[in-house]
């Protein structure tokens, strides 16, 4: 039997950046609300929503003080029911962000954990005498004093997001009880904030994939998710085949899949932090997805597929050509990755090939709490500006986070005021309005993509093998007992050849003009195209 997410593309939302209902600069539920149409239009099953429960917004609504109230920004509980209401009109699921593994420090709990030592809320923290050398992964010690009572509270993000303690029953209980309510209003399913940080050993230096993690996932699939078709898809940034297949083999009743990030490790040099980065290795590309599509066969595991979302660079950014072939090579990304086994994401703006802001180098512009940690850090370490510029630019957070570009009115039509985060200065030639017009464009591709997964078994069921290929061509083939699918994307800016012996007996999608034979085939920079071949 498949699952409706084995054959659904999901669209991530980032709230504050999507569409302003109100004019006060910021993204909001009612502007959702508005462009449901449009994501019907796209063919969607899903929206994943990033956090827009109650939060100081210190890490944009990753701190939450209240996970059964909505941020005042983005609206309130009506608007949320409405929400679910409009979108479920349209066949459209909502999952929401779940953040456990730490709260905001403005959430009851941690108040009164703070306030009072004594209380039972306090072991929902973890709080140590001395700290240890765990680092934050924004940067700093772990660890923040608390004068009061003279101890350190863990915090693996900013010290405003203090960690739970799961090890405490009663604190799991509360999560349960929370995912309960939002099960019962009726959304589609999770995506899990960090979750392979849950089963942490602090005093042991393990923050990942702690031993009890498992167990954790085990238990909580039994208090909420059991016996619902759920979405549910964990961020685990450290996940290998064997590990994905722990959250995600059907009879270990934990995940339906996980994000796993080994692709985009690609983007920097290998160990070093992500700041450093470094251009496409197409055979290590190739190497790291068939590895994922090989070992995750859908009788151990599911695969995500995804390029983008709001931690990481626009992928013509990082990877793409932004200029000549803007759109040509949007449309191979979208080829190569959406006809792979799993299950697809599209992160709002790349269905129109949005691009990475032009960031002023006094960084003014700056808002997300990595980038600045990450400034303030390299001026110490004496850096120099223009690099430190350089990796703002590339691979800061805020690249993906700058306003949707609707259409070529001012502010993009996002919002009539300054929104929070500028509009990306290339708005009057890459917006929705114009992507719309025009048959040919990047939005359509999506729009076919999406739809064939929705109607082609095949895309489900079919193995997967890597054929031979001169380095920056990406071929690959889908098998099913009597049907042969090839996927042919050529990942550069030159002239590639390619040939086979295999007849083309269809054309199944296609960025350029499909050749009449595969043999001793030149293809054209980004060409990208799957036929069903004999
Ligand atoms: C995840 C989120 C990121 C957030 C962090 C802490 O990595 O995707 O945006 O800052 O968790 O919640
Ligand atoms: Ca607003």
């Amino acid at each position: 039997m498949k699952h409706w997410w084995q054959k659904a593309t999901i669209y991530q939302i980032y709230p504050k950046s999507f569409k302003d209902s109100n004019d006060d600069g910021i993204g909001d539920l009612q502007g959702i609300i508005e462009k449901l149409d449009y994501l019907e239009e796209l063919g969607i099953s899903a929206i994943w929503l990033s956090p827009v429960y109650q939060s100081p917004m210190d890490d944009n609504g990753y701190d939450i003080s209240d996970y059964e109230k909505i941020a005042e920004c983005f609206g309130d509980m009506s608007d949320m029911d409405e929400l679910l209401l409009e979108a479920k009109r349209r066949g459209i699921r909502i999952i929401m962000d779940l953040v456990v593994n730490h709260t905001s420090d403005e959430h009851a709990w941690f108040v009164t954990a703070k306030e009072n030592p004594n209380s039972p809320e306090r072991d929902f923290y973890i709080w140590r005498d001395q700290p240890n050398a765990l680092e934050s992964l924004f940067g700093g010690s772990a660890w923040q004093y608390d004068e009061k009572s003279q101890q350190y509270y863990l915090h693996l993000f900013s010290k405003k997001q203090p960690d739970l303690n799961w090890e405490n029953p009663a604190l799991r209980q509360k999560v349960y009880d929370m995912m309960n309510f939002w099960i019962d209003k009726g959304i589609g399913g999770f995506r899990m904030d960090v979750i392979d940080m849950i089963g942490k050993a602090p005093d042991k230096g393990i923050t990942t994939n702690g031993p009890k993690l498992h167990d954790y996932l085990k238990e909580m699939h039994q208090a909420t998710l059991k016996d619902k078709d759920l979405l549910t898809v964990g961020e685990t940034w450290g996940a290998t085949p064997a590990i994905a297949k722990a959250y995600s083999n059907p009879d270990n009743h934990e995940l339906s899949m996980v994000f796993q990030f080994e692709h985009i490790g690609l983007q920097h040099l290998d160990n070093h932090p992500k700041w450093d980065f470094t251009s496409l290795d197409v055979p290590r590309l190739k190497a790291i997805f068939s590895k994922w599509q090989i070992e995750l066969d859908p009788t151990e595991g599911w695969n995500s597929l995804f390029w983008n979302n709001h931690d990481l660079p626009r992928v013509l950014s990082i990877w793409g050509n932004e200029m000549t072939y803007r759109e040509k090579s949007g449309k191979a990304f979208a080829i190569l990755l959406h006809l792979l086994r799993g299950t697809p994401y599209i992160y709002q703006g790349e269905e129109i090939g949005m691009l990475n802001y032009p960031f002023k180098a006094d960084f003014s512009e700056i808002e997300d709490i990595e980038s600045r940690n990450f400034i303030a850090e390299a001026r110490q370490a004496g850096k120099q500006e223009e690099t430190i510029i350089e990796s703002i630019r590339k691979v800061s957070r805020d690249n993906a986070r700058t306003p949707m570009q609707w259409d070529d009115s001012p502010q993009a039509g996002f919002s009539t005021t300054k929104p929070w985060l500028p509009v990306n200065p290339n708005y009057q030639t890459i917006n929705v309005a114009k992507a719309l017009a025009d048959k040919n464009s990047l939005f359509y591709t999506y729009q076919a993509l999406i739809k064939l997964r929705k109607e082609e078994d095949w895309l489900v069921d079919a193995d997967y093998e890597l054929l031979e290929t001169s380095s920056k061509v990406f071929a690959y083939l889908r098998k099913t007992t009597d049907k042969t699918y090839l996927v042919l994307v050529n990942l550069s800016d030159e002239t590639q050849s390619f040939t086979s012996n295999y007849t083309i007996k269809d054309t199944i999608i296609t960025n350029t003009k499909t050749p009449q034979t595969l043999e001793n085939l030149t293809l054209e920079p980004w060409d990208a195209f799957c036929l069903e071949v004999d």
